[in-house]
């Protein structure tokens, strides 16, 4: 047993080696056959002509696209490496399971006339096994816009090509934000050269938000809504207060503190409260910072610590200020002897000062009142007065 037995170790060597050259030359292999082999494997069996070896037999090839009613092209060739990439072949989700109408070929005839109908016809096949998505997708934003019958509103493929998508956490969170650029591209561009994009797209950095850390996924809602304004400050907070981000890049996580503290942030958190519904004139974050297009506070041209570009940002609401307007405001500063040693020190001493003088007040009062007490409940002992030799009882 103990014995090596150099020649066995040898033959199990080049077995494993020849395992792995096939592996790799499989692994690297395009052709259809590779995806068929795979889909024969299926739990569940397939006929002859609803294997994915007999759709991709034709599928494969270059083929003349489909021209839609609407004169819109369908392009019918798969992509047989991406396809055996994606998520879905991977998990030994067939064509047929997708395309349940197609039994072989010829096909049924086509009833879409554009290719927005066509795709909105293919995703109820996507509700049969991600329910979740499906029913979330229904109550957002784009999913009311398609109930609407708005065709630029995206369908699940619009985001998720389904022959080639991968699992969602091999993205990183720029890819996410690409899908939502296909439509989105004007904001796209702005949040690209902003602090939050540029980090992302320039640096890979995972740390800021994408779209969707700010708008949800399948769940996005309308942003004109008070709802959604009011609770908005929480969105920022949520990463601006977490000292384990913040530390990172050197930036304060008092600006959630500082804000409330504030008659603006004192209005904005209580509506939040007591009637999310109801809007509120009060700045937010993003009416002093922007939205898509957030700059560090320190960017020279912009940036909101040149004093001309924060009045810009007051001027937005409080129309009349002037130069010296901000200067009644803290911005987002604890007062302390360096910065605002003023308001430090009158804070200081009315620290001090208050307790003084109500605990003088106090003091007064109670003594009076204890002085008064006594006046009533104690009677002074009668006085004896002599008038001309008699004795006077002066209480009578
Ligand atoms: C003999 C070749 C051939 C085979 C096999 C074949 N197709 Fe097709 N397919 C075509 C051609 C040609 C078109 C375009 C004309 C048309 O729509 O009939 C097409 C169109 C399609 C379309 C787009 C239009 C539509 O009707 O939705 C889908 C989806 C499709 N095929 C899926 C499949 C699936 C799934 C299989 C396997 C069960 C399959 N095809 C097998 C040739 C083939
Ligand atoms: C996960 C579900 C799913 C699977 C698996 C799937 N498809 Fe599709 N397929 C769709 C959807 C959804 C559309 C329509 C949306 C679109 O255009 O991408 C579509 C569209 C098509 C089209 C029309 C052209 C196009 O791209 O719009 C063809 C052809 C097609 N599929 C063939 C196939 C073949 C062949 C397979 C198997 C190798 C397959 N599909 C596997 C969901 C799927
Ligand atoms: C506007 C684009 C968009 C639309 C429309 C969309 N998705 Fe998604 N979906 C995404 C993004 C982006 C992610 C990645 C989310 C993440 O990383 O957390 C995702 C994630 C997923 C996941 C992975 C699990 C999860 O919830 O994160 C599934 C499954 C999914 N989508 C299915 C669907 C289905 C089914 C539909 C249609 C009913 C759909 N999606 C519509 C963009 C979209
Ligand atoms: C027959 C069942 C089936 C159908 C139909 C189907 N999928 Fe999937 N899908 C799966 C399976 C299985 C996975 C892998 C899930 C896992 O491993 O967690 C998957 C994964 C995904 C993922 C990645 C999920 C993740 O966690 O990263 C997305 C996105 C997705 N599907 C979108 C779609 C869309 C869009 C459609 C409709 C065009 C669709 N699927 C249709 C079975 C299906
Ligand atoms: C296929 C096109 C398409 C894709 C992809 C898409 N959207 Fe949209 N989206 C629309 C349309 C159309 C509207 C309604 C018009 C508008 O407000 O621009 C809309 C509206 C919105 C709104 C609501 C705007 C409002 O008025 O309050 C938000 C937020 C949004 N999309 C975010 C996203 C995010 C995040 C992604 C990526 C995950 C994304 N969208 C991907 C087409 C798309
Ligand atoms: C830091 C958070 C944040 C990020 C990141 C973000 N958004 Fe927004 N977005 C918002 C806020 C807040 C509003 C509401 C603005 C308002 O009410 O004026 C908004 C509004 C929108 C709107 C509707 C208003 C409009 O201008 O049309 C769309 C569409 C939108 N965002 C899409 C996107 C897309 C696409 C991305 C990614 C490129 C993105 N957002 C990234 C916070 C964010
Ligand atoms: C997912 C976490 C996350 C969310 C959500 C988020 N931020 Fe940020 N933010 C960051 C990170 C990380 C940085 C630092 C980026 C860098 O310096 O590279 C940053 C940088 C900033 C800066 C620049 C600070 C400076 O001067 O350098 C401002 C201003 C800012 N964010 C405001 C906001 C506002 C307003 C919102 C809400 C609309 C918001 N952020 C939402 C993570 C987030
Ligand atoms: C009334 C306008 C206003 C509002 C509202 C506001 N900020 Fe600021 N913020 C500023 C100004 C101005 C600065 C620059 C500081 C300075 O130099 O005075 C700043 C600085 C910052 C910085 C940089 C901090 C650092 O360490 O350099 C971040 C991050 C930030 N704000 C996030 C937020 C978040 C998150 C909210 C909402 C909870 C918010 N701000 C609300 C005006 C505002
Ligand atoms: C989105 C609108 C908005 C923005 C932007 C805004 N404010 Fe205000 N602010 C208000 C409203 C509304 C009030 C309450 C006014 C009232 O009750 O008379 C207020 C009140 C104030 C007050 C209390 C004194 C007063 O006039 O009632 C000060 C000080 C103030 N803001 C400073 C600032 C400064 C400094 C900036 C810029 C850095 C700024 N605000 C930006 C909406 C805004």
């Amino acid at each position: 047993m103990k014995r090596i037995n150099l020649l066995n170790i040898g033959r199990i060597l080049l077995l494993l080696s020849a395992m792995g050259l096939l592996f790799i030359v499989g692994s690297m292999s395009n052709s259809p056959e590779r995806v068929a082999a795979q889909s024969e494997d299926d739990l569940q069996p397939q006929s002859e002509s609803t294997s994915n070896f007999a759709c991709l037999s034709c599928h494969a090839e270059a083929y003349t696209p489909v021209q839609l009613p609407s004169g819109e092209n369908l392009f019918i060739q798969i992509d047989v490496t991406d396809f055996a990439n994606s998520v879905h072949d991977r998990n030994q989700v067939t064509c047929v399971q997708c395309h349940s109408d197609k039994t072989g070929f010829p096909h049924p005839i086509k009833t879409a006339n554009t290719l927005h109908e066509y795709q909105l016809e293919r995703d109820v096949a996507c509700v049969e096994c991600h329910e979740l998505q499906s029913t979330q997708t229904k109550d957002s934003m784009h999913g009311h816009l398609l109930d609407q019958g708005n065709t630029n509103a995206p369908t699940c493929s619009n985001c998720h090509d389904p022959h080639s998508q991968a699992y969602v956490d091999e993205l990183t969170k720029d890819q996410h934000s690409e899908v939502c650029a296909n439509c989105h591209n004007g904001i796209y561009q702005e949040y690209s050269i902003s602090v939050h994009g540029e980090a992302m797209i320039n640096d890979n950095n995972q740390d800021v938000p994408g779209c969707i850390d700010c708008h949800g996924v399948h769940t996005i809602s309308d942003t004109s809504t008070a709802e959604f304004r009011n609770s908005s400050v929480y969105l920022c907070a949520d990463c601006h207060t977490n000292a384990a981000i913040m530390d990172t890049y050197g930036l304060s996580t008092q600006v959630l503190d500082t804000y409330v503290a504030d008659f603006h942030g004192t209005t904005v958190t209580l509506f939040e409260i007591t009637e999310p519904g109801q809007i509120t004139n009060k700045a937010v974050c993003y009416d002093c910072h922007g939205i898509h297009n957030i700059l560090s506070v320190n960017d020279p041209n912009k940036g909101l610590s040149v004093k001309q570009n924060m009045l810009v940002a007051c001027q937005s609401c409080h129309p009349d200020a002037t130069t010296n307007f901000p200067d009644s405001w803290l911005s987002h500063y604890i007062p302390d002897k360096d910065k605002y040693p003023i308001v430090f020190y009158v804070t200081e001493f009315y620290k001090y000062m208050i307790p003084v003088v109500l605990g003088g007040m106090a003091l007064f009062v109670v003594s009076d009142i204890y002085r008064r007490l006594r006046m009533k409940f104690i009677k002074p002992k009668p006085v004896a007065v002599t008038v001309e030799g008699e004795e006077v009882n002066t209480n009578e």
